[in-house]
């Protein structure tokens, strides 16, 4: 049975291309989420992007509901406030990879701190959108 993935960004990573490009690249979301389509045509993957933390607290109720495989979630600013979140993540079943598109260590001291790693299995960050395809792969050697 093919693996099934949730990859879920967060807020402001609609506006990625145009946002920030020395932070996070000229790659649009939709081009990202295309690449990885392409490289991995066996994984049944759902792709969705939230500004509302309600909204990705909703996605990931419904990827455990689901049952898939694992998460690989971007929880944008998200990730160095929110609680609910947090508690999102450590509720559901499927394993969770946080991932950042730039190094968060090398940034403001705010970004330094994140409340949904301590939930999740890792984290990758500065890697750009390959931080992406790594945690996709990590997680199928995972299932596998
Ligand atoms: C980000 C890093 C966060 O600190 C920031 O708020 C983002 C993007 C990243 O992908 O590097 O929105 O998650």
């Amino acid at each position: 049975m093919a693996s099934a993935l949730l990859v879920l960004n967060g807020p402001n990573l609609n506006l990625l291309g145009i946002r920030d490009p020395d932070a996070y690249g000229t790659a649009s979301l939709d081009t990202i989420e295309r690449e990885i389509e392409e490289a991995f045509p066996a994984v049944d993957f759902t792709f969705r992007q939230d500004n509302s933390e309600g909204v990705l607290i909703d996605h990931l109720h419904a990827a455990h509901e689901q049952g898939v495989d694992g998460v690989v979630f971007n929880p944008g600013g998200y990730t160095h406030t929110s609680v609910a979140l947090r508690d999102a993540v450590d509720a559901i079943d499927p394993p969770t990879v946080e991932v950042h598109l730039s190094n968060v260590h090398a940034r403001e001291d705010f970004r330094r701190t994140s409340r949904i790693a301590p939930v999740c299995v890792g984290q990758m960050s500065g890697f750009g959108a390959a931080g992406y395809h790594l945690a996709v792969r990590y997680l199928l050697n995972r299932v596998s």
